[in-house]
């Protein structure tokens, strides 16, 4: 008998499946819809203080590895959010919900946070440090002495659970540097990992780039990026504080991913690219396939194998 009930910081969920943050979390339809389906759970769009229109279409191009976006953050704003997760959570049957916000300057993060902390809230908010398609905007988190300052002042105002949605690393030592950051802060969780940024894709029939903001320059996941998000799960679960939970996100197709990305140290699993392909019933595979993988594995809870990859 296999079960896949997820246990986070002191929260438990069905499975640890959720979609990742940009896919089908735009609308209180789409919420709704991931809540009808055979998700743990769901985080909401990344929000900035008011609607943002984000980037010229076409933005988000589904290719045979993967995606390419360059949404530029296009959502309803942070109260129509918050409006949705305080109803929802006032429902029984709703498991605990997460939260994302993604200011476009650290002062508009430090005021969604300080709205977040001072509402009923009372999931998890995640601290959106990844975007890599704002124009003329870096990623927080690929500037170290930025992020410390951006925890320094979010510990400040924030006292409710915070997870941080991380860039990929590619280098060992930038695992080092960016744990001994997180490591200082009483964060709930950290997500790796958001898109790999500023890929290009290029359709050479047509000699032309597959979107429209940039140049074409975007954000990758799918297939291509399966790799580098295990690493970065493995890497953070081997540099991180116990008490810092891991949701893992990054190219997940089948079962079997998802079970990489547990073995790697995730407690949760995100799905993105896929989600966008398949839609929410992408969540009823996923949790029969990793079901299917456990228990030929003769693993019955998700512990029996969280964590545990072995080395060569
Ligand atoms: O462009 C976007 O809205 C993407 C956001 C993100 O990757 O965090």
């Amino acid at each position: 008998m296999v079960n896949l009930s997820a246990t986070f910081q002191n929260h438990t969920f069905a499975n640890p499946l959720m979609n990742a943050s940009g896919v089908h979390c735009y609308t209180t339809t789409q919420l709704d819809e991931l809540l009808a389906s055979s998700a743990g759970t769901l985080v909401t769009k990344s929000a900035t203080m008011a609607y943002r229109q984000g980037n010229p279409k076409p933005r988000y191009r589904s290719l045979a590895l993967g995606s390419i976006n360059s949404m530029g953050l296009p959502n309803e704003g942070l109260p129509y959010y918050l409006d949705y997760v305080l109803a929802k959570q006032t429902q029984a049957d709703v498991p605990t919900l997460f939260l994302s916000v993604a200011g476009i300057s650290m002062q508009e993060d430090l005021d969604m946070l300080a709205q977040v902390d001072q509402s009923d809230f009372n999931g998890f908010t995640e601290l959106n440090l990844s975007c890599p398609n704002v124009p003329g905007k870096p990623q927080v988190a690929y500037d170290f002495e930025a992020t410390e300052k951006m925890l320094d002042s979010a510990f400040k105002l924030f006292h409710k659970p915070l997870g941080v949605k991380l860039p990929p690393y590619f280098d060992l030592a930038q695992f080092d540097i960016v744990a001994k950051i997180l490591n200082q802060y009483p964060l709930a969780y950290i997500n790796t990992i958001n898109s790999v940024g500023n890929g290009l894709y290029i359709d050479v029939d047509s000699e032309t780039v597959a979107i429209k903001p940039k140049g074409g320059f975007g954000g990758l996941g799918g297939a291509y990026v399966l790799p580098t998000a295990l690493a970065n799960v493995h890497a953070f679960r081997q540099r991180l504080n116990d008490s810092i939970a891991i949701i893992g996100t990054g190219g997940v197709q089948t079962g079997a991913d998802v079970f990489a990305h547990i073995l790697a140290g995730a407690d949760l699993v995100q799905v993105g690219t896929q989600l966008a392909k398949d839609g929410p019933d992408v969540f009823a595979r996923l949790t029969q396939e990793l079901s299917d993988v456990m228990a030929q594995k003769d693993y019955h809870n998700l512990s029996d194998f969280k964590n545990n990859l072995k080395e060569l």
